[in-house]
């Protein structure tokens, strides 16, 4: 195959489509892996970022972005026409859920139209987007071959899941093995040989549905485990039993347990979404996905409970949650990142707000949010400023936090992240944990 060949040679050109989380680190991987990536995206701010030898997610060096750039292996653009001129096309569009909940695949789609306008012999177009199983063969593959070019002859067409974790700084794009499912033999061949160069490890499956359920298992596994996890924290809340104290003992079981934590909710692109997606396709099939439904009723129960928790600790206080002040630490869905995407913050931020409290919040990370179209800005956490507020509310537990100086400053603190487990002695009574 002469795309094998070219490959191994490093004399191709490949496009990747969409530059957020996903995109961004795959684009600057294949660049230093010594490919000429060209980066497509329909956000001109991210376009010109690119261009102007910028980086605009954490995980990404902007030296290397930089590098990439200047060596003219790294350049973006928002039109499609360069598809004529690339050898592999790698998917990275976004996959949320409709408001019904159901999959929306549209951007998949989009970008699938796009390619078929200037597919040619010899491409080999993969998708990266997290989505449920069948979407390569059932809804990619028959756009693609509209174009009268048959799959495994004249073009290759696989899945590969991303399995990507912001803010992750032992595993990288790079160091992540690499799972792909061709639709043909020769699709998944080619696909090897392009991450093979690029990436540590690779792992062939027998074919694209498999390689989306690969993806869908693993972020269920997760969504599952917090499911039960948080489950577990309700229960002993009412058996008064520190469930905190239960996992850290639990954990020093050398085999058959593993860590999960209690939260205030699931947040970000993926946990709270992609079992959705693999629950609706198994309900096409007449099959009830139930952990996944239930995972995702007692994950989502989590910001009301977070809630209840708040309004007792005020109570006690002889304060109602309508005539408090309060300050909301992290509104990020995970430490670290910068990304506000379905943090159970927001839904948080919006009951307290229905409720009358006086809110604002802090997050290294995150200048602004928009709330019902005003923009509310991160406050500072001074001294001043921490003893003014009836309660703070720690929501993401962000490492550069210094917790010491929150618990001294502060009145009272719900802490659904167990973030302030190192505060010893009278302090210890100001805090609240979930
Ligand atoms: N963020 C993560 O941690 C993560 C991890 C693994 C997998 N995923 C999956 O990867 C996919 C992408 O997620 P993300 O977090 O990178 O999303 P993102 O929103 O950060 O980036 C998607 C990019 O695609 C662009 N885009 C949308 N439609 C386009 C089109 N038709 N043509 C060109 N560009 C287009 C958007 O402008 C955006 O820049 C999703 O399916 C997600 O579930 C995400």
């Amino acid at each position: 195959m002469k795309i094998i060949e070219r490959i191994k040679n490093k004399k191709i050109k490949c496009a990747v489509i969409g530059l957020g989380y996903v995109g961004l680190p795959l684009a600057v991987e294949f660049a230093k892996a010594g490919y000429e990536v060209i980066g497509i995206d329909l956000d001109e701010k991210k376009v010109k970022a690119i261009n102007k030898k910028k980086s605009y997610i954490e995980d990404v060096k902007e030296s290397d972005v930089k590098e990439m750039v200047a060596s003219g292996r790294l350049r973006a653009t928002s039109g499609y026409e360069i598809l004529k001129k690339v050898d592999t096309i790698n998917i990275c569009v976004p996959t949320p859920l409709r408001k019904t909940r159901d999959p929306d695949i549209s951007y998949i789609v989009d970008a699938c139209g796009h390619i078929s306008n200037y597919l040619r012999k010899g491409q080999l177009v993969i998708l990266e987007s997290t989505t449920y199983p069948g979407t390569t063969e059932e809804m990619m593959l028959p756009i693609l071959e509209s174009t009268g070019l048959k799959v495994g002859k004249d073009f290759y067409l696989v899945f590969s899941p991303e399995r990507v974790d912001p803010s992750n700084s032992s595993y990288r794009t790079k160091n992540i093995p690499k799972v792909m499912g061709g639709v043909t033999s020769n699709c998944t061949k080619a696909a090897v040989a392009l991450y093979s160069n690029t990436m540590d490890t690779v792992v062939p499956v027998s074919s694209p549905r498999v390689a989306e359920t690969v993806k869908l298992l693993e972020n269920t596994f997760r969504s599952v485990n917090i499911g039960l996890v948080n489950e577990m924290a309700l229960m002993c809340s009412k058996m008064d039993i520190n469930v905190w104290e239960v996992i850290d003992a639990a954990s020093t079981k050398p085999f058959g347990f593993m860590p999960f934590y209690p939260g205030p909710g699931l947040g970000g692109h993926c946990i709270p979404i992609d079992p959705l997606y693999l629950s609706w396709k198994a309900r096409l099939y007449g099959f009830e996905a139930r952990f996944i439904e239930l995972a995702s009723q007692v994950n989502s129960q989590m910001p009301e409970h977070i809630l209840h928790i708040l309004a007792g600790a005020l109570n006690e206080k002889k304060k109602s949650v309508a005539d408090s002040k309060i300050l909301m630490m992290g509104v990020a869905y995970k430490k670290d990142v910068a990304d506000a995407r379905e943090s159970p913050a927001l839904e948080i931020f919006d009951m307290l707000s229905k409720k009358g409290a006086k809110l604002s919040y802090n997050d290294p990370f995150i200048e602004s949010i928009r709330y019902r179209g005003r923009k509310v800005n991160s406050t500072k956490l001074t001294k001043k400023n921490l003893s003014g507020y009836d309660c703070i509310l720690i929501i993401t537990n962000h490492s550069s936090y210094d917790y010491k100086f929150v618990v001294e400053n502060a009145k009272l603190i719900i802490d659904t992240r167990n973030a302030t487990k190192n505060i010893k002695g009278k302090n210890r009574k100001k805090i609240v944990c979930l």
